[in-house]
């Protein structure tokens, strides 16, 4: 089918790449003429794990093409995505200025029916707008539109593998016709016919469910989720402090609560929080959407506020081992929000160097990915070439992100050229007993030292 993506950012370019991988005719468009500049250069504005090899393939092929003319996108596809960026305001709201745009945008330009697609995360209700805007501003071209939300749950670093393997497929739809054109979209994956770039064998199993629904039901079920992640997270965070203070092990607690199959393994990692951009602004956005409705969503602003909390939490750990703050040479390892990602947007790490450097820290920052994005931010942190250079002569390592090469390093050497051997785990990734047998000063989150 022919395709068109309106937005290049993380979800916008996987969902274009991916695509056009499993045989469809792409055009993405993006209204950042720089980002677009790289594209057709041949160069991603992000790091995502196979989804160079992805964008390289299939230009080569001709099956994706970018182009910086709006109206051009949209009169390619049958099919629109929208894939623009719903960020959050002052109030919490989502800020739906861009898919407003984008709707006048299709509005004016579309000469042949379309279907249009929201794939940004918006507010329950959105699709009745954005069907009314394009109805309004498209009067005079007598085109037809249908909407349909089909929201995404692409994970960051991990988002090629959550496309093209997705639990489930949700469309919201409300006519037969935009459902018949989205399971052609998507048949390729629901059949799995196509050939995966990102393992050897794809996963077992039949293709996933494909999930029928109306569009406000769509569009709940992404603000529903996400919510509902960040309130197992800070559910553990809460669990961590508890076996702080009592001596228990959130590991272990966790992982036998997670075996229970209602409750299940996941997102109950206890740590410094969740960011990103997806999970802080979700629940804020969701919160706001259920006052307006009359609704007092209470448990879900408890879990923003733990969250707010863990820095405070993790400061007050580093404050304790460390004493006077100013002053002190710390190292940081990992500034992304995640692993695997190069993406610090309401990342844990912002808030954290923000209250250490207020304390007159001297920071020296280390991240596989994250570290040219991080200077924009804080010019005034230094940035080391490796993890051993972060460690070199501080006082205190704190792991700020959970990157696997990080369990891998030479601690013993690491031990040897720190002017003090204290580590302060925010994410819970090197063994506590390991630690302590190199003689590290050892703290994590929900882990205390046995007491004998
Ligand atoms: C999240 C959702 O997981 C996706 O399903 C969704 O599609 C996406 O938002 C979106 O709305 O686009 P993402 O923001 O990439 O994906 O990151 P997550 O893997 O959800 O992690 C979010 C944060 O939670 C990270 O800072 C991570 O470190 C933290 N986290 C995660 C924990 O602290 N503990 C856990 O157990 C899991």
């Amino acid at each position: 089918m022919k395709l068109s993506v309106i937005g290049t950012g993380y979800v916008g370019l996987v969902t274009g790449g991916c695509l056009a991988e499993i045989g469809h005719q792409v055009l993405c468009t993006d209204s950042d003429q720089a980002k677009l500049g790289l594209l057709q250069a041949g160069q991603l504005p992000i790091y995502e794990p196979h989804l160079e090899g992805i964008v390289q393939r299939n230009r080569t092929a001709g099956r994706l093409c970018f182009t910086g003319d709006i109206g051009e996108a949209v009169r390619f596809g049958d099919a629109i995505f929208i894939c623009v960026g719903t960020p959050p305001l002052e109030t919490g709201d989502a800020d739906l200025s861009a898919i407003d745009l984008v709707a006048r945008a299709i509005a004016g330009e579309a000469r042949s029916p379309k279907l249009v697609i929201e794939k940004s995360t918006v507010p329950v209700q959105t699709g009745q707008q954005l069907q009314r805007a394009l109805s309004i501003y498209g009067r005079d071209t007598g085109t037809t539109f249908r909407v349909a939300s089909n929201p995404e749950f692409l994970r960051e670093g991990t988002a090629v593998s959550d496309f093209l393997h997705p639990d489930r497929i949700v469309v919201g739809v409300d006519d037969e016709t935009a459902e018949q054109q989205l399971r052609e979209i998507y048949r390729p994956l629901t059949e799995r016919t196509f050939n995966c770039p990102v393992h050897e064998t794809c996963p077992p199993g039949e293709g996933p469910p494909f999930l029928v629904t109306t569009i406000n039901s769509a569009e709940l079920i992404k603000h529903a989720s996400n919510s509902f992640l960040a309130l197992k997270i800070s559910y553990a965070n809460m669990l961590a402090d508890l076996c702080d203070r009592l001596g228990a092990n959130i590991e272990e607690v966790t992982r036998a609560v997670g075996l229970d199959p209602r409750i299940g393994p996941h997102f109950l990692r206890a740590g410094i929080g969740f960011g990103g951009f997806c999970l802080p602004k979700d629940l804020q956005a969701f919160v706001r959407l259920a006052e307006r409705a009359g609704v007092d969503f209470r448990l879900l602003k408890e879990a923003e506020s733990i969250n707010q909390q863990r820095i405070d939490r993790f400061v007050e750990m580093i404050r304790q081992a460390v004493w006077v703050i100013r002053g002190k040479q710390i190292g940081l390892l990992g500034l992304a929000f995640k692993p695997n990602t190069d993406d610090i947007r309401f990342a844990p790490s912002i808030e954290l160097i923000t209250r250490l450097l207020a304390e007159g820290a001297h920071l020296r920052a280390y991240d596989p990915q994250a570290m040219e994005k991080a200077r924009g931010v804080f010019p005034q942190v230094s940035y080391a070439g490796d993890a051993y250079e972060a460690a070199e002569g501080a006082e205190a390592l704190l792991i700020v992100t959970e990157w696997e090469e990080f369990r891998a390093l030479d601690w013993a050497r690491i031990r040897d050229s720190m002017a003090r051997p204290l580590v302060l785990d925010g994410r819970n990734l090197l063994d506590p007993a390991g630690m302590r047998r190199l003689r590290f000063e050892y703290f994590s989150m929900g882990r205390p030292a046995p007491s004998s």
